[in-house]
């Protein structure tokens, strides 16, 4: 079974929960860790579950509900906000038609906000899935989202 085979990937050690759970989210077709995956990385990892279930409602890394194909977030810690966050976070809302939390109706894209990303020189940033974007602008984002549509 296709969550025995990620489990296995990992020695079963504590120090791999995180890295684990990223694995196990990673490979849900709707980015989130199901309550039987909490459960396997207990089992597996021999720790209780309220400690698996704190770790990934600790991290905001980790969703405990389905999301879109695509994670939108956008940095809005001060360096990022200096720059014209708030003004992409306004305009992502508006072009994806939801929510700071929210899913897109056809499953595509989840917008979410974020602290740092580490790439505070080209603020204001965002990443969408593994890829960073940096100096953007209201339009930029619009277009970045566009082109996953056209991906599609
Ligand atoms: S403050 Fe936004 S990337 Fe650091």
């Amino acid at each position: 079974m296709e969550r025995i085979r990620i489990l296995k990937k990992f020695e079963p050690k504590r120090e791999n929960l995180l890295l684990l759970l990223h694995a196990l989210q990673k490979n849900n077709r709707q980015n989130y860790l199901m309550e039987e995956d909490l459960k396997s990385a207990a089992q597996y990892l021999s720790l209780p579950p309220s400690l698996v279930h704190g770790a990934a409602t600790f991290y905001s890394m980790y969703s405990l509900k389905p999301r879109g194909q695509y994670i939108v977030r956008i940095c809005q810690s001060p360096p990022c906000h200096q720059m014209g966050s708030s003004d992409l976070i306004e305009e992502a809302s508006r072009a994806l038609g939801v929510e700071v939390g929210e899913t897109t109706p056809d499953g595509l894209f989840t917008l979410e906000t974020s602290e740092c990303l580490g790439i505070c020189g080209v603020a204001p940033a965002m990443t969408v899935n593994e890829e960073v974007h940096g100096n953007l602008t209201p339009e930029r984002v619009r277009a970045i989202f566009s082109e996953k549509r056209r991906a599609k």
